[in-house]
């Protein structure tokens, strides 16, 4: 995945496989700290420890029989390789917390990509959870989230052609004018 988006979006179907049914987005860039920090926090299933520390080391289980998934280690090592590290929380029946840190300058960061395509497709894609997204730069924070959406919306649904275009508008605005206040 050469775009760290991707990596977010890969995460959040873990979320949503975990039945969630909220899951916040964040981004938080800042030059002055040199740190890209990317989050994904769901209110899901969670993990038991054992699971916890299955997923921070796939290799701890010498086990051949089921497949072992690659979206948490791809995106860890996204962060390694970019003098960052990635870190998981997870408490079973209250949810779970997947931060990645990066060097905001190091050469082998991959771009953020399209984070208001993720955003957009996960709420397009599962309009009946809801999502939370937070940009953070050194200038400001700008925060959506579907509830304030759906209360302006009242049953109109969150996949509705013209809801999708003018989330997309609305997300894509805000984040421009975070950018180009710095
Ligand atoms: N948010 C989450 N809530 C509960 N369990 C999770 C969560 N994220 C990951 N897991 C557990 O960790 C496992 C590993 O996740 P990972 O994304 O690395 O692989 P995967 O989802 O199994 O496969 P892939 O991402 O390659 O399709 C998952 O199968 C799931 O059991
Ligand atoms: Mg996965």
């Amino acid at each position: 995945m050469r775009e760290l988006s991707l990596n977010v979006l890969d995460i959040a179907q873990n979320s949503i496989a975990a039945n969630a049914t909220c899951i916040t987005l964040w981004v938080t860039e800042s030059v002055s700290q040199n740190r890209l920090i990317l989050g994904i926090e769901d209110n899901g299933r969670g993990m038991t420890e054992e699971q916890l520390q299955r997923v921070r080391d796939p290799f701890f289980t010498t086990r051949t029989t089921r497949r072992v998934g690659m979206g948490i280690p791809l995106f860890r090592m996204a962060a390694e390789m970019a003098g960052g590290s990635l870190t998981i929380d997870s408490t079973l029946g209250k949810g779970t917390v997947v931060t990645a840190a990066f060097l905001l300058d190091h050469i082998d960061r991959p771009p953020l990509g399209d984070m208001v395509g993720t955003v957009s497709a996960l709420i397009r894609l599962n309009p009946q959870l809801d999502f939370v997204y937070r940009h953070q730069t050194d200038s400001g924070s700008f925060e959506a989230d579907t509830r304030s959406f759906r209360e302006i919306l009242g049953e109109v649904p969150l996949n509705e052609p013209d809801i999708v275009q003018w989330i997309e508008g609305y997300l894509t605005e805000n984040v421009q004018a975070l950018n180009s206040q710095a």
